[in-house]
This record gives structure tokens, C-alpha cells and sequence, in this order.
């Protein structure tokens, strides 16, 4: 760690809280300053994930003089709030995904961080793996041609009894906002903004927990599959004029790049294999916005954020059941 190492503060201590944590201690130049957890009552989860300090709320942790970015990694429902509490005490915020849980809350989140001169940024951490950063270099640089589609399909498999916040409507359960920022996020970073989408759902109990979302960009069109239910092998395919590009795991996320060539119809495998559990890009690329006194980053930008959140909220109200 430097002298310059980036200070962390983490509010929240549940599954997300403890990934990130283990994930700040390991990356270049960071350093796990704190972490917060509502009314102290989770002390011991708090000290377990190994900050220098603990707080015993979220206020006392955004009015520290020793943070420089806090990450939020508590449920859909408080993260507008959260951040809010984050960015009027100036501190540069992470917030999980999905960012909101309406256009209008994001919005006033992106105009207040402009307005602090802080950085917010949304925690889509597979936008920062190498093989996906490698899949949207060859898509600008016209590799495989103009875009057409992109085919996403993300099943994790969450019990309820295990994960009781994911099934759970008042702190904005269900698949479209557990899952739905993935391929959205991976289709608005090859495909332009969402113009409109169209989703469906199925569910056996209080959310959703299958979902399918199509949506029309400015380059082409986009479809996502996302399930609660199973756990998949999930992959992304990329369908451009002149080939085709496949993001798939191998031991973890998204390692493995196959570039079909529609010239020539050979496939080439790259293989972006990587240590760690993948989120320590994105908090590396973090520790550089700071660094360099972005107030926004370049691979993940607010204006992502906004069109997905309004997406998002479209599709939850495509599927909403009726009263
Ligand atoms: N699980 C993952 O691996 C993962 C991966 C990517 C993204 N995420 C995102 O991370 C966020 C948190 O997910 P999680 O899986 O970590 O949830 P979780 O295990 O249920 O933990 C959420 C934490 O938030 C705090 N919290 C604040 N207000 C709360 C409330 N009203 N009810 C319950 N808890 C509250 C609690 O910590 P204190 O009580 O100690 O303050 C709790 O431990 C979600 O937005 C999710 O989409 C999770």
C-alpha cells in the first residue's frame, strides 16, 4: 500500500459489503478505512471485515474526515438515500447497482455529486473485467463491423432462505433489480442508450424471479435473460455485421473471449484469465478517477447509469402485479 493509498469507508455489512471489503484490502493502492453498519448492532460483522474503524452509523461514517470514497452496498430501497447522505457530506460515492430505483431519484443524485464536485458511479463491476474492456475495444475499432445485437443471459441462483432481501418487495426485491443491470449494462456499453424495452416476467410467490428484457438502442436491439432460480453458465454474444463476439466464464466471470470472424468463419479464443474474485478492477479503476480528480468514470458514466435506471423502472413497471 502507498501513501497515497485511496480511503474506503463501506456502509452496510451483509453479502456485498463483505466481497468488496475483501476486495479493497487486495487492490493496488486502497486501503478499507471503515466501515458502518445502522445502530452499531452488527459490530462484530463490522469488525470481521477488517477496517481501521468501525461506525456505529451511517451519519457518523459520511462525516469522517478520513474517507475519500464511500461504498454503498446496502439494499436497492436505501441507496438513493444513502448516497444522498454520502454526497452532502462531500464524499465521493460507489453506490451498488442497481444505482436507484427510479429515473427521477438517479438524476437528482448525478446533479448533486456535479454539484459537490464529488464522483459517483455506479458498482456494475463486470463492465471493468479485462475481457469485456477487450470486447468493447474490438467493437470501436470496427473489428467485427456494426453492431446488430446483444444476447445476455445472467441465472444466479438465490434461495430465499439464504438471501430473504432478494424476495423481499419492500426493499425492492426481484430479479429485474437484482439482475436486470447486467445485461442492460452490458448492452448500453456495445449498443448506445435504451429508446424503449419491452419485458416479461414470471414469478411463484411476492417478486419476480425470471425475467426477459428487450430493448431497442441507438444502434440496434438487445435482449436479456435473467433468473434467480438456477445458476447458469451465463455468456453475452455480441452479433456485429462482420462477426461475432462471446463473453463466457471459464473458472470465475467473463474470461474467455471468442471472436468469430464473418469473413473467414475461423474463431480465435482469448483467454483474460485473472486472480481474485474480479471486483478488484473496478475498485482499482476507482482509486484512479480519485487520483485523477474525475468526477465520473470514463467506463461506467452517469449517463449509463441514467438510462439504465430509467430502463430498470420501465421494465419493473412492465411486470408489476396487479393489485
Ligand atoms: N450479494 C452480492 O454478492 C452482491 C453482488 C453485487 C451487488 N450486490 C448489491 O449489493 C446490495 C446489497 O446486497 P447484499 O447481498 O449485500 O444484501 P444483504 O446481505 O442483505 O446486506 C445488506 C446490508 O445493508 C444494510 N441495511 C441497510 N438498510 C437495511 C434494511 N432496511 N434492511 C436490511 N439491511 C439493511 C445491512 O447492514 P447493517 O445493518 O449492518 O447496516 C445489511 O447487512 C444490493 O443492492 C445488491 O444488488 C450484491
Amino acid at each position: 500500500m502507498t501513501e497515497h493509498a485511496t480511503r474506503w469507508g463501506i456502509l452496510g455489512t451483509g453479502n456485498a459489503a463483505r466481497t468488496i471489503a475483501a476486495a479493497i484490502r487486495s487492490a493496488r493502492d486502497s486501503m478499507l478505512q471503515a466501515v458502518a453498519s445502522r445502530g452499531g448492532h452488527r459490530r462484530e460483522q463490522s469488525r470481521a471485515l477488517g477496517p481501521r474503524e468501525l461506525h456505529d452509523s451511517y451519519e457518523a461514517l459520511a462525516a469522517s474526515d478520513n474517507i475519500d470514497v464511500v461504498h454503498i452496498a446496502t439494499p436497492h430501497t436505501a441507496h438513493f438515500q444513502n448516497a444522498l447522505l454520502c454526497l452532502e457530506a462531500g464524499k465521493s460515492v460507489v453506490c451498488e447497482k442497481p444505482l436507484t430505483m427510479s429515473r427521477s431519484e438517479a438524476e437528482q443524485l448525478i446533479l448533486l455529486a456535479r454539484s459537490k464536485g464529488a464522483f459517483l458511479m455506479e458498482a456494475v463491476w463486470p463492465r471493468f473485467l479485462p475481457a469485456v474492456i477487450r470486447s468493447r475495444e474490438l467493437v470501436e475499432h470496427g473489428s467485427i463491423g456494426r453492431p446488430q445485437f446483444v444476447n445476455t443471459s445472467i441465472a444466479i441462483h438465490l434461495d430465499p432462505a439464504a438471501h430473504p432481501r432478494v424476495y423481499d418487495p419492500s426493499l425492492g426485491g426481484g430479479v429485474i433489480n437484482e439482475l436486470g443491470s447486467y445485461p442492460l449494462a452490458f448492452a448500453i456499453g456495445i449498443m448506445g442508450p435504451v429508446l424503449g424495452s419491452k419485458a416479461i416476467s414470471t414469478q411463484s410467490g411476492l417478486v419476480s424471479e425470471n425475467c426477459l428484457m428487450q430493448c431497442v438502442h441507438q444502434a440496434g436491439l438487445s435482449s436479456g435473460f435473467c433468473s434467480l432460480k438456477f445458476q447458469g453458465r451465463n455468456q453475452v454474444v455480441i452479433v456485429a455485421s462482420d462477426g461475432q463476439l462471446t463473453l463466457l466464464p471459464a473458472s470465475g466471470k467473463f474470461e474467455t473471449l471468442l471472436i468469430w470472424s464473418g469473413n473467414n468463419g475461423k474463431e480465435i479464443t482469448e483467454d483474460h484469465a485473472y486472480a481474485g474474485t474480479g471486483y478488484e478492477f473496478m475498485i482499482e479503476h476507482v482509486n484512479e478517477c480519485i487520483r485523477e480528480g474525475w468526477n465520473e468514470s470514463p467506463l461506467m458514466p452517469l449517463a449509463d447509469s441514467l438510462n439504465m435506471a430509467g430502463a430498470l423502472e420501465s421494465c419493473n413497471q412492465q411486470c408489476s402485479m396487479p393489485a
